[in-house]
């Protein structure tokens, strides 16, 4: 059993989903609210997340953080993906990209594994490449779902099923290498 820290529905159901391809089932621990600190690094922000969801909780537990990076503004709002969708949002990554022909883009994820007897968490990391879209489109998922377009699909994250994102996501590939490593070792 996985238990994954996390208080998003939409990142728990993917999770469930893919760790469930490899008869992996998941629990959500939805109230441990976890330390997250700013950092330049996704993976930091992870790290400490895990370690202190490990200590409120005394479980083996999984923290994922992601990040969408555009190549354009330098890999904005990157590891402030968070703060930014809070404030500007969608419509205020679209606004800062109105006048801008290259669209390239990427999400990062990272997933920690962390439990007692580990002196520090093991990360699994996955990407996926795309663009940002000029409108947004569709109303599944979450944050920036509605504004990327993973490369080799004409949809965007939010005009997929949950099926369909996990087959090109960020989040699916760090946690298939989470499921692989997980299969061996525990
Ligand atoms: P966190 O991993 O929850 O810290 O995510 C940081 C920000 O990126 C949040 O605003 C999320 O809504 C957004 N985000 C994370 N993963 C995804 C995704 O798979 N699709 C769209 N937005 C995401």
């Amino acid at each position: 059993m996985a238990f994954l820290v996390t208080s998003n529905t939409h990142k728990f159901n993917e999770a469930r989903h893919i760790l469930g391809t490899f008869r992996i089932a998941t629990a959500m621990l939805k109230r441990i609210d976890p330390v997250e600190i700013q950092d330049d690094n996704i993976e930091n922000v992870a790290k400490v997340s895990a370690i202190d969801a490990a200590q409120k909780c005394n479980l083996p537990v999984v923290v994922e953080d992601a990040g969408l990076s555009v190549r354009a503004l330098d890999g904005f709002p990157g590891p402030y993906s968070s703060y930014i969708f809070k404030t500007i949002g969608n419509d205020g990554i679209l606004k800062l990209m109105e006048n801008t022909a290259e669209r390239d883009a990427h999400f990062q994820s990272v997933v920690a594994f962390m439990e007692s007897t580990m002196r520090y968490p093991l990360c699994f990391t996955g990407e996926a490449e795309g663009e940002v879209t000029h409108k947004k489109r569709g109303t599944h998922g979450f944050g920036f779902d509605s504004i990327f377009s993973p490369l080799n699909s004409p949809k965007t994250f939010a005009e997929m099923t949950l099926e369909e994102k996990t087959q090109n996501s960020h989040r699916a590939s760090a946690f298939a290498k989470f499921a692989l490593w997980y299969k061996t070792n525990l």
